[in-house]
């Protein structure tokens, strides 16, 4: 994993917007993987203010959906996404996908989904968050390497975390459907955003911890692609971020 500690959230939301920038100019047909959450609005901020119209053309899938939440709710994903990143960066509504947390038959609806992704010929950057369970997606610990999207249950602390975003504890929903670890691992490139201190111990567990279904997060270190986009909060428990310090202001110029 390429580590890289930047001084504010501003900062690496423009340096992850430049990376999906230089993909969307350089590849047509470009498919991205959107994560909701507060860790990627900096991204979607940026992406908004250097806007570039290839960007009309790309296609989006997100990570994940609450179970039982009608789209209209805001906090639904499909309310989220569409406010945060369909609208903001002007994306074609009709290539914009979230799965389908009320289907009748989540079974299906989740096989769809992982069908439709195919067909869109992948996903070439998947922008991640992670919880303090050390979840990507909604893959909370336990959560299978080689999963594929499906039913979840969130955590508790998952739950309380989300909390914030509605009237009620009570509220949250218990179910998600997520993108499986297999899933995420199958996008060309990943691009991880953490701020704060909270996220101190998910960081150093995903990115310095064995590999293990119980940081979910650390099966990221199974990617040949993988960057982690850090403040210094984030980073306060990695034990090597001197080097990771180092090795990124001695990139080669290639890697500029
Ligand atoms: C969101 C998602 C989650 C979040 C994670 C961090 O689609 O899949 O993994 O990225 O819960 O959330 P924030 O960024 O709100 O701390």
């Amino acid at each position: 994993m390429q580590v890289i500690i930047l001084p504010s959230a501003a900062a690496i939301g423009d340096y992850a917007a430049g990376v999906i920038l230089r993909g969307v100019a350089e590849r047509s047909n470009y498919v991205l993987g959107v994560a909701t959450g507060s860790s990627p609005l900096p991204v979607y901020e940026a992406l908004e203010r250097r806007w570039i119209p290839e960007l009309a053309g790309i296609s989006a899938f997100a990570l994940d959906e609450y179970v039982g939440l009608p789209y209209s709710h805001p906090e639904s994903y499909h309310s989220v996404i569409d406010r945060e990143v369909t609208t903001r960066l002007r994306l074609d509504p009709n290539r914009v996908h979230v799965p389908d947390g009320i289907a009748d038959d989540p079974a299906a609806a989740a096989t769809a989904y992982e069908t439709a992704i195919r067909d869109a010929g992948g996903i070439d950057l998947q922008l991640l968050g992670i919880g303090g369970s050390g979840h990507i997606g909604f893959n909370e610990p336990t959560s299978s390497f080689a999963s594929r999207t499906r039913i979840k249950t969130l955590t508790p602390e998952t739950r309380s975390d989300n909390a914030r975003f509605f009237s009620s504890p009570d509220e949250v929903p218990l179910h998600c459907m997520t993108q499986g670890l297999g899933t995420i691992l199958d996008a060309r490139q990943v691009l991880l955003v953490a701020t704060g201190e909270k996220k101190a111990s998910a960081i150093a567990r995903a990115v310095e911890g064995p590999l293990t279904s119980m940081c979910p997060g650390s099966a990221l270190q199974l990617h040949p692609d993988a960057t982690v986009l850090l403040d210094e909060a984030a980073a306060s428990e990695l034990t090597l971020r001197d080097y990771y310090r180092f090795v990124f202001e001695h990139r080669p110029e290639w890697q500029r």
